[in-house]
């Protein structure tokens, strides 16, 4: 497996709602330093639940510039197998496997001074949102800070205590526009206009983090109202891969030795100890043609955001759909993202286990 695992133990779970419960972890001494993390970064855990491995991602809530142990919000997915056993069967005093904290989804604008923040957050998009709220207003980075929280009732009204105390102890700086579609409707961009009608576009910066549809339709309204793209910043829980894409400007191509170009046929693995070798096509990414074969390689949030599913490619040409979490080392050592990798040549050869 490609990124080691710590264990971590869980002091304390505690339920935020109904649906959504914090859980709390305790890094043994040895590891500190391993996890000393950037604010809204992710744990990536890895559970054997009824005897098959699962990995997943989750955004830390907890701010590392204040003295919080690690701290992360599930929210229950219907049918979802991680979450559910969270939830139900995690139990105060386990222990749990993580790998070190990932992600680079909070940015500072450099003339910070001169910004408002706005974070949009849906539902349970609020976990990384909560760790920037509380980085930026307890070291006073921002000028003012809007949470718009787009929820369904008041019910599911996440972190409630603890936001309402920021409120009042940042009164003149920070203020939470809760959206509730149960009563109010959804947010939409007519909402959006009325609620940033105070801001100027080139000094506010947007940090959002909800279901797809909901963060595609507030970045296509701020750029409509002049903000640019380089101000909006977005964390994607999404677990449902793109199907059959081609190469755009964003893509990497990686080319190995010995390609021959044309339709792929074969994509050779080496995983978990074993050599492989299955049938190849264009429609889906190299970790989706795995699993539908049966095979059991690593994976957490198929959006590129993780690492959690890198191999070396060996041979053979590809292309990545966008750099994701790579870096230039990562790319000249043809380290690949293969959840958002597709085939450009008739044989593939991937590494998962020697990286
Ligand atoms: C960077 C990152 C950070 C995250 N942070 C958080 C967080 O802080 N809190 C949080 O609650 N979640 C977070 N997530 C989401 C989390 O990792 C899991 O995806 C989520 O908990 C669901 O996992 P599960 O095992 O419960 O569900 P799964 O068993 O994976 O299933 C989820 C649902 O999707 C359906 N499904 C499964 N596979 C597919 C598919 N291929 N196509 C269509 N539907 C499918 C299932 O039927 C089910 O309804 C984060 C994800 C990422 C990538
Ligand atoms: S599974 Fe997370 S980057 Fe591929």
């Amino acid at each position: 497996m490609s990124i080691p695992y710590y264990p971590l133990k869980l002091i304390k779970k505690e339920f935020e709602t109904e649906k959504t419960c914090s859980f709390y972890f305790k890094v043994p001494e040895d590891h500190k330093k391993l996890f000393q993390y950037k604010t809204a970064q992710f744990l990536t855990f890895r559970f054997y639940i009824q005897g098959k491995e699962y990995i997943r991602s989750y955004s830390l809530a907890s701010s590392p510039f204040l003295n919080e142990n690690l701290m992360t919000t599930v929210g229950k997915v219907e049918q979802g197998v991680v979450s559910n056993y969270m939830l139900s069967e995690l139990k105060e005093g386990d222990t749990v496997e993580s790998q070190i904290p990932l992600g680079e989804f909070f940015h500072l604008p450099k003339d910070l001074k001169s910004k408002d923040f706005v974070l949009f957050a849906g539902g349970i998009g609020i976990t990384p949102l909560f760790s920037i709220l509380k980085t930026t207003l307890e070291t006073g980075l921002a000028r003012k800070i809007y949470l718009i929280f787009s929820i369904r009732s008041l019910k599911d009204f996440i972190y409630k205590k603890n936001l309402k105390e920021l409120e009042n102890k940042f009164k003149n700086q920070f203020q939470i526009k809760l959206i509730i579609s149960e009563s109010h409707g959804r947010l939409n961009p007519d909402k959006i206009t009325k609620l940033l009608d105070n801001l100027e576009p080139t000094k506010t910066c947007f940090y959002l983090c909800g279901p797809k549809d909901y963060m595609t339709m507030i970045s296509k309204h701020l750029l409509k109202l002049g903000n640019h793209k380089n101000s909006i910043y977005t964390e994607d829980f999404n677990i449902i891969p793109i199907r059959g894409p081609k190469p755009d400007e964003d893509s990497i191509i990686f080319n190995a030795k010995q390609s021959s170009e044309g339709e792929p046929k074969i994509l050779k693995s080496f995983l978990n100890g074993e050599e492989i070798e299955i049938p190849l096509n264009r429609e889906k990414s190299l970790l989706e043609q795995l699993i539908d074969q049966g095979y059991n390689p690593p994976f957490s949030c198929t959006s590129g955001s993780c690492m959690s599913c890198m191999a070396r490619l060996k041979e053979g040409k590809i292309f990545q759909l966008q750099e994701g979490i790579l870096d230039e080392e990562n790319i000249k050592n043809l380290e690949i993202l293969s959840c958002q990798c597709y085939p450009l040549s008739e044989t593939v050869h991937i590494d998962y286990d020697n990286l």
